[in-house]
């Protein structure tokens, strides 16, 4: 039998979705506040606004034998004004940043389930650090401005690049491996390839493959 301690586990394969059970979107409540006010002091107690009642959320959420297991990652999406549609509250958990790239992944749910809901301008404010990544995912600098007082960019995503999505809660299972990142669409079955994927990279005795 392979035994693990949580804090020694790497976790084989993060589920990319809109929020739809009741944890997930706690968990991606609790993760903003983690990131927005304990963490890069943006906020003082909360960072919850009007925008929540009227927004998607999306969320990266890890797996731990075989099932989601916590949220790590949320972004929201919401529509002002028809078509017109914008982006905030990204948010990767410190542990699960650069691992397997949960934020690009968010960035593409994003604007691309604005794009099946029939998107025609999708925007961002983005903190100042992080323009060079939202570059390299085909958005524009439109403007910029100073939030809460930081700097951040006014950015502009380009739609060509992000095609539509019409089923967000189904999303997709992102499988870490030795080669990088690969993405298996939905349906959620994949996860039953969990225990071989883990077989991969861990020795039965719990030490890395
Ligand atoms: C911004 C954020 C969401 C990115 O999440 P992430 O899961 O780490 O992002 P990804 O792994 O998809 O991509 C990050 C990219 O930037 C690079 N990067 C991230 N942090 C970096 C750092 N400190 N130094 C150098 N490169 C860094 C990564 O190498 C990666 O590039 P690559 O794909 O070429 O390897 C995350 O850092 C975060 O939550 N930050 C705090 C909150 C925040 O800034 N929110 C965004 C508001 S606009």
């Amino acid at each position: 039998m392979i035994r693990f301690e949580h804090d020694q586990f790497r976790c084989p394969g993060y589920f990319i979705k809109a929020a739809a059970a009741p944890f997930e979107k706690a968990g991606a409540a609790a993760l903003r506040k983690r990131v927005f006010v304990d963490e890069q002091k943006i906020f003082k107690d909360h960072d919850s606004d009007t925008i929540d009642a009227v927004a998607t959320t999306l969320v990266a959420l890890s797996t731990y034998a075989h099932e989601p297991d916590e949220v790590v990652g949320t972004v929201r999406i919401h529509e002002p004004e028809p078509g017109l549609w914008w982006g905030s509250r990204l948010a990767v958990d410190r542990r699960f940043r650069t691992v397997a790239r949960l934020g690009q992944q968010l960035i593409q749910l994003a604007v691309s389930t604005a794009n099946g809901r029939g998107c025609h301008t999708f925007l961002a404010h983005v903190q100042a650090q992080n323009v060079p990544l939202f570059q390299k995912l085909a958005w524009s600098v439109e403007d910029e401005v100073d939030l809460h007082g930081f700097p951040h960019a006014l950015m502009r995503a380009d739609l060509s690049r992000y095609p539509p999505i019409a089923d967000p809660e189904s999303g997709w299972l992102s499988l870490v491996g030795g080669e990088g990142a690969a993405r298996a669409s939905v349906p959620r079955p994949v996860c039953h390839d969990v225990p071989a994927l883990l077989a991969q990279h861990w020795h039965v005795d719990g030490s890395r493959a």
